[in-house]
């Protein structure tokens, strides 16, 4: 890698999480790339249009400390890259299916439900029967049902590590997991009763990693010979095209395949497992390589930060963006 004169520094936002981020600010820092050190960001108050000493952030934490989420939201306005776009860094789900449909992905038969109760604070005052106007009920279940048939798996669309997530196998089951659910507004999907499940890392838009997964066990499997030579390339391309399209520099793209045919499941995972006792010792070294490498590369020749556009505007643009 090129030498730089001026000072770039990568800051790393994250909460506790095992060894991994000393590690991967120590693998930057052991590259000794003149101009380029690695530290923890230490954020005091912020003032607004401050400038950000950061070249490139790695975020890891603002998902769950909103005055974090303010700070690389001012960093990005000074000109730092943020790692992943503070502007998609949701749970975002359902609008994920959506552009992933548009693109040909294969994805489970799904239906977003409108919610089953509203939620009172962010009003002025409380939601009255007469503001739902813009609603369709009674939901016509049995048509809904069909659709997508059963077994089914009912989960949030802003949903994270399983949570409140229900596999339904009825019509009786389907109504009382929507009952359950409250203001959350919930996915429906066709389950996919899968041969195989696969993890797939994909760092920068280009380092990818497809790992063998045992859902249940929440299992990941050392194995190199897990997908044949077509399925892998499939797996490998479709994921970098999805991370290119929704501008996620660090996720992982999960797979079901069925009958030899995959179906993207979840691939908004912002803030990957990185946990050697989880991800096994093998896969946590693959894991700070890579980020080591796309923190470097970044911090070597910024990309231009993307902020949103359209959906029309992201898709077909998707070979300009790195
Ligand atoms: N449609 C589906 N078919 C089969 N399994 C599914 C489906 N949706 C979710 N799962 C299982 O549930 C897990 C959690 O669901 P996911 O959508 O990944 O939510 P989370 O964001 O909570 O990880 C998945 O890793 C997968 O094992
Ligand atoms: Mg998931």
């Amino acid at each position: 890698m090129s030498k730089i004169k001026e000072s770039r520094k990568i800051g790393i936002l994250h909460r506790e999480e095992g060894p991994m981020p000393d590690r991967l600010i120590e693998e930057i820092n052991k590259k000794a790339i003149e101009g380029i050190r690695a530290e923890i960001c230490k954020i005091p108050e912020i003032h607004p249009a401050e400038s950000c000493e950061y070249t490139i952030i790695i975020d890891r934490a603002s998902h769950c400390l909103p005055f974090l989420r303010e700070y690389v939201k001012n960093a990005l306005l000074s000109g730092c890259y943020i790692i992943n776009n503070p502007y998609r860094f949701e749970p975002d789900k359902f609008f994920d299916y959506t552009v992933a449909k548009r693109m040909g992905i294969n994805l489970p038969r799904t239906v977003l439900l409108p919610t089953k109760s509203y939620r009172v604070e962010p009003c002025y005052r409380p939601i009255e029967q007469e503001d739902l106007l813009n609603l369709s009920y009674p939901l016509k279940w049995d048509e809904i049902a069909s659709y997508i048939g059963f077994p089914a798996v009912i989960k949030p669309a802003l949903g994270v590590g399983w949570k409140h997530l229900t596999i339904v196998n009825n019509l009786e089951e389907l109504i009382r997991a929507y009952d359950r659910s409250g203001h959350q507004i919930m996915i429906l999907q066709e389950k996919i009763e899968y041969e195989h499940f696969v993890r797939t890392f994909v760092l920068g838009k280009k380092y990818v990693c497809p790992i063998k997964y045992i859902p249940s066990r929440r299992d990941y499997i050392c194995d190199h010979k897990h997908l044949s030579r077509e399925l892998g390339k499939y797996i490998v391309e479709t994921s970098i095209k999805l991370c290119k399209t929704l501008d996620y520099d660090m996720n992982i793209v999960e797979w079901a395949i069925r009958d030899g045919i995959p179906y993207a499941i979840d691939f908004t995972d912002l803030v990957p497992d990185a946990n050697p006792r989880s991800i096994t010792y093998f896969y946590y070294e693959w894991f700070i390589e890579h980020m080591t490498k796309v923190a470097l590369e970044y911090a070597l020749h910024p990309p231009k930060p993307r902020c949103w556009h359209t959906l029309n505007n992201l898709i077909g643009k998707v070979s300009d963006n790195p």
